[in-house]
């Protein structure tokens, strides 16, 4: 019974499944209104002309999408890919290197389905990714029948992975590895060597590199780099480099399921094929509202000032307990609370706040010790003016925990 392991394996460890059963018996309490702070889902509208051009192309939602969409939409993806990561007009061919996909949670699953053979090197594939790291990593390594690999990211490495430290064994039966920058939980900026790096690694070890950008437009300084430049830096093959990018973070648009992927134009059509065996391709209306989304700059902009006005909250609120809590990229504090899961239920039980267990996000390493089980991960999601109230009654919580725990706080 493969498939029926394979997919306990999977369930298990479904973060939102083991946040519910976590607090399915804690009431929550404070009378105050719920906050849900738990899930990385932005609460603000997407701009008004998506509703208009959905509206405006109904004549189309009795066609059938076809998985590699329509020239505007690529067009509109190479336009603003070029612009973005300063790539040369030749290197993104519009025809072979970019594939709408229906949310990139999917196409990050189908990247293994697509990616690992049934044996590399005689033996079984590995996928590599980051601990912590976004659940659908493991899922889809589970699901492809693979072995994951899970590299640690903690504070002492800049939340970051070391190659160096990935043993050559591993190395040689490696099928496909995940990045992500800015990284989901910790917020962490990859910089351009490191992801020259990983993609000279994929390389020589003849793996493929999915690199998960889908943060990328939610920053506090600077553009993160992305992997398209270390393929461009490299002479602009994209050989064995897909990347993921998706219109949720950027435009506030997670119930339109809409984002690309780019890159290797073989790995791009066997994408394509298995949306046409068992995917959704992205329907008419839908793409031509992305298209115009890709389009626009000004609501990413003010998308973007949305956010760097909450880790400012955030910084001055939890600041004199945690010391620095921004980070460079993404909408997420992760936050050690010295026990993740405790902080959790008390949030919920003391101030009806919802957070996640890092712990969640994580897998024990072999001495049993899990990297994501201090912290808890916020998702600043709402507007500023809600923000404030919520981040003053987390942080009266998170400093009675500290206290009670004795827990040294910033600066001690
Ligand atoms: C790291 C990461 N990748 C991918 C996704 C999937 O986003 P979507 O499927 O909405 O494009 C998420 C969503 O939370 C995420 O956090």
């Amino acid at each position: 019974m493969m498939g029926l392991d394979r997919l306990e394996s999977l369930m298990k460890f479904h973060p939102f499944t083991r946040l519910n059963k976590l607090l399915e018996n804690v009431t929550p309490g404070g009378g105050n209104t719920p906050f849900l702070l738990s899930v990385g889902e932005p609460q603000f509208a997407p701009p008004g002309f998506v509703a208009e051009i959905i509206a405006a192309e109904a004549g189309t939602w009795g066609k059938y999408p076809q998985a590699n969409g329509n020239d505007a939409f690529r067009q509109a993806v190479k336009d603003w890919t070029d612009r973005r990561y300063g790539l040369p007009a030749g290197m993104l061919q519009t025809d072979q290197h970019i594939l709408p996909v229906a949310g990139t949670r999917e196409a990050l699953f189908h990247i293994a389905l697509s990616a690992v053979p049934e044996y590399t090197g005689g033996e079984r594939p590995v996928v590599l990714m980051p601990n912590p790291f976004y659940h659908v990593y493991a899922g889809a390594a589970a699901a492809a029948g693979a072995e994951p690999y899970f590299l640690p990211a903690r504070a002492e490495t800049n939340f970051l992975p070391v190659i160096a430290d990935i043993p050559p064994a591993i190395l040689k039966r490696t099928a496909l590895a995940y990045l992500c920058s800015p990284a989901n939980p910790q917020g962490t900026v990859a910089d351009l060597a490191y992801l020259k790096a990983w993609l000279d690694l994929a390389r020589r070890h003849d793996f493929v590199l999915a690199s998960d950008e889908c943060y990328a437009e939610i920053y506090l300084d600077a553009p993160p780099p992305g992997t398209l430049s270390a393929a461009r830096d490299f002479g602009g093959s994209l050989d064995r480099l897909l990347v993921f990018h998706s219109l949720s973070k950027r435009s506030s648009g997670a119930g339109l399921r809409s984002g690309f992927v780019a890159g290797d134009a073989a790995l791009i059509r066997r994408q394509a094929q298995l949306v046409n065996f068992g995917g959704v391709a992205q329907p008419y209306p839908i793409l031509a509202a992305a298209t115009a989304l890709w389009r626009d700059e000004d609501h990413v902009v003010a998308n973007r000032s949305r956010y760097q006005h909450n880790f400012a909250l955030a910084q001055e609120i939890l600041g004199p307990l945690f010391g620095e809590v921004r980070s460079a990229g993404g909408f997420f504090l992760w936050l050690d609370v010295g026990d993740g899961e405790k902080a959790a239920v008390e949030l919920w039980r003391r101030a009806a706040i919802k957070v996640l267990p890092g712990g969640y996000m994580a897998r024990p390493d072999a001495a049993g010790d899990n990297p994501g089980q201090r912290y808890i991960r916020v998702a600043l999601v709402y507007e500023p003016a809600d923000m404030e109230p919520v981040l003053k009654r987390l942080a009266a919580v998170l400093a009675d925990l500290l206290a009670e725990s004795g827990h040294r706080q910033a600066g001690e």
